[in-house]
């Protein structure tokens, strides 16, 4: 596995979403063994960072995450866990509250990385920081980001917080260039902060992507590998896939280790939609 050296953390290029797991934007229990599977195989593969939110099934996936944790018999320290509070409980009270939720739904005491999940209408994100400060300093959680921020809130964030911001969580991916037209990219790689991909394998692109099924072939792996290295290759990049199979789950970390050459890379260049 490769990893990313920042702000003297070393964080894996390849972690674990957590979307969908438990149920969708409501708990599912239908689903629990499915996606008690899922986490359970991740954490065997040797996935080590989560990614969660308070949002996935209402919380339940921080419950079913929390059980896989203490099913696994590995150690809180060996793992990083990322949760995140929703738009509409970024007042002061609200963000101490829903990380207190977290925390007992995950049946863990700190959090590696505390995000807001989406900027909220009319927030007041000096509130917000004023509670994500404190939880830093009451040791609840260890470190903090944001997610679907762009630029000119980025730089706001990051004036807020008294710990070096950690990420910007975006979605990226080869058809999504959105963080590299408006400009997210270039200021995470120029500031220090990581740039963590969401929603990296996009089924339609690959599936209709010729240059990119001729490539994994040639390499012999599968084109969602390929867009996984494209990602993880760029500096201060690191993604988290999801997947309830465990054969793309052992693919896709092992996709971290994959690199491409920079002629293969061409034909992804920027500004290229093919
Ligand atoms: N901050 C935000 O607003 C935000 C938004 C969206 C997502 N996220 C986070 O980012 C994570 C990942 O994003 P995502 O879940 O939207 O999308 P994703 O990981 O890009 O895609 C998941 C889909 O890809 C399939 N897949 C995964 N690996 C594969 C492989 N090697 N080969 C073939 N198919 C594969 C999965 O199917 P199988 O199960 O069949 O493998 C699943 O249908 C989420 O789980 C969540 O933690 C954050």
């Amino acid at each position: 596995m490769r990893y990313e050296t920042i702000q003297g953390l070393s964080i894996p290029k390849i972690g674990f979403g957590t979307w969908r797991i438990g149920g969708d934007s409501r708990a599912d229990p239908t689903r629990d063994a499915r996606s008690l599977a899922a986490l359970c195989s991740a954490l065997e593969l040797g996935y080590t960072h989560f990614d969660t939110a308070e949002a996935y099934a209402a919380g339940h996936a921080e419950e079913l995450l929390g059980q896989a944790i203490r099913l696994s018999g590995l150690k809180r320290d060996a793992l990083l866990i990322t949760s995140k509070v929703s738009s509409e409980h970024l007042g002061y009270a609200g963000v101490l509250q829903s990380c207190e939720n977290s925390l007992l739904r995950l049946g863990m005491d700190y959090l590696d990385l505390y995000l807001i999940h989406w900027p909220g209408r009319g927030m007041h994100l000096a509130e917000t920081f004023r509670a994500l400060n404190k939880l830093v300093n009451d040791g609840k959680v260890r470190r903090l980001g944001v997610s679907n921020f762009d630029r000119k809130l980025l730089e706001e964030a990051v004036a807020l917080s008294e710990t070096p911001l950690l990420t910007n969580q975006v979605s990226y991916s080869l058809p999504d260039r959105t963080c590299v037209e408006n400009g997210v990219l270039a200021y995470c790689q120029e500031n220090d902060i990581l740039l963590t991909a969401y929603s990296p394998i996009k089924r339609r692109f690959i599936n209709d992507n010729k240059p990119l099924q001729e490539l994994a072939s040639r390499r012999g792996v599968t084109p969602q590998q390929i867009a996984l290295a494209w990602l993880v290759q760029q500096p201060r990049v690191i993604t988290i896939p999801m997947s309830f199979d465990l054969g793309h789950q052992a693919q896709n970390l092992v996709a971290a280790d994959l690199v491409l050459t920079g002629a293969e890379m061409i034909p992804f260049a920027r500004g290229k939609r093919n």
